[in-house]
């Protein structure tokens, strides 16, 4: 029987903290003007010294588990897709995992930077499908803003932190993720990058005197590939769904530009009313966007119960891709999921494990 992977639950999490274009300007030399007419970027949120990138993806996938009715004892995946993780390894997947209680879930993290969120709602998708998983997490969180040069003017004026979370649940109705388009292209690698801290330049004293840890952008060459891959690939995936583009009410492209978006709109020849932009309030979150998008996007209406969408995003690698869904929401039944005691009840449960783990050490340190 075939099967479909429904999105039935969504959330996203930002940090307090707002940092305005004129906050920047005082930090480098740039300007609230030059930033919007650029960008359309007015504002964005950095995160403080307790939030991290798990903890943003963890509140944000509380909210969709509580919009899905799912505890989290029932999903069988966690994939967190960022390009700014807590660690090299363990995976910001495996801190979820244990920060929600999913007792039941593989978890790994995906690394396709802007583009991320799209590669993992597909494979996700995928898992579901072939039945190796029947509930699903997909999670965009980054904090990005812990890796940009505060004295490049070329960067940090993009970028900002927060994340965005989905539950996907199988179904024999038809709906949910209806195609996906994965495309890269490697010899563009230098355009986007963070050339340091990974095993070709390991940390050291030089690499972080050279800010090779920072990331580095060719901004125009990323810009040009954007606005050529957009249109492009919403096509595909459009096609690949066996739709029109007439049939699709609503775009929601990855927020890293306004010009970038409104090029993409033209190229598919769509209108603006019907492209989901929140750009100007929180910068470039490079793969929490588009969920942060869609949240909004539900929140205000824009995106209801029966609507065909396009998501659509490039980014580092370079990667870039789009997906068509058929937007369902929550499956019926009761309240089932308590943020507060859901919390209570992972945090003791990682405390107990923890402990049974130093107790297990000592006993067996007498064997060995
Ligand atoms: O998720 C993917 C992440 N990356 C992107 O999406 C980046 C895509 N690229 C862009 O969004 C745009 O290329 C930028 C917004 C980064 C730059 O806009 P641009 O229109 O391509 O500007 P530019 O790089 O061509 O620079 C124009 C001028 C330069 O001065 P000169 O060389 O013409 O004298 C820059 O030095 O603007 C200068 N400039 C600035 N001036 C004030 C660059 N950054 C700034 C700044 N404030 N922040």
């Amino acid at each position: 029987m075939t099967r479909y992977a429904h999105i039935t639950g969504w959330g996203m999490a930002i940090p307090d903290k707002i940092m305005t274009n004129d906050d920047i300007s005082k930090i480098v030399d740039t300007n609230d003007e030059w930033i919007v007419s650029r960008t359309g970027i007015h504002e964005r949120r950095i995160a403080n010294a307790e939030e991290t990138t798990a903890s943003l993806a963890t509140d944000a996938s509380i909210q969709a588990l509580q919009m899905a009715n799912l505890p989290p004892e029932k999903i069988d995946l966690i994939i967190v897709s960022t390009s700014s993780p807590e660690h090299i390894f363990p995976a910001t997947a495996c801190l979820v995992q244990d920060s929600i209680g999913a007792v039941n879930a593989g978890a790994f993290d995906l690394s396709a930077a802007c583009s991320g969120f799209i590669y993992a709602l597909n494979v996700a998708t995928q898992a579901i499908r072939s039945y190796s998983a029947r509930n699903a997490l997909v999670i965009g969180s980054e904090t990005l803003s812990r890796m940009i040069n505060w004295e490049d003017r070329n960067t940090c004026i993009l970028f900002g932190d927060g994340a965005g979370a989905f539950v996907l649940q199988a179904s024999e109705e038809p709906g949910g993720l209806l195609s996906a388009v994965m495309r890269s292209d490697g010899s563009g690698g230098n355009a986007l990058s963070v050339p340091a801290g990974g095993s070709k330049y390991p940390t050291t004293a030089e690499t972080v005197a050279k800010g090779m840890h920072y990331i580095q952008m060719n901004g125009r060459e990323v810009f040009r590939f954007a606005t050529r891959v957009m249109a492009h690939s919403s096509q595909e995936a459009v096609e690949q769904a066996q739709l029109k583009m007439s049939d699709i009410n609503l775009i929601i492209p990855h927020q890293a530009n306004q010009r970038i978006i409104e090029a993409a709109a033209r190229g598919l020849n769509f209108p603006m009313e019907r492209v989901m932009v929140n750009v100007d309030r929180y910068g470039n979150t490079s793969t929490a966007s588009i969920p942060i998008a869609t949240c909004e996007a539900v929140k205000s209406g824009r995106l209801v119960s029966g609507d065909k969408i396009i998501l659509v995003g490039f980014g580092a690698g370079l990667t870039w891709g789009a997906a068509v869904i058929h937007w369902t929401g929550p499956f019926p039944g009761k309240r089932r999921v308590r943020p507060k005691s859901l919390r209570i009840w992972a945090r003791f449960r990682s405390f107990l494990r923890r402990f049974i783990r130093r107790v297990e050490g000592k006993i067996w340190k007498g064997y060995f």
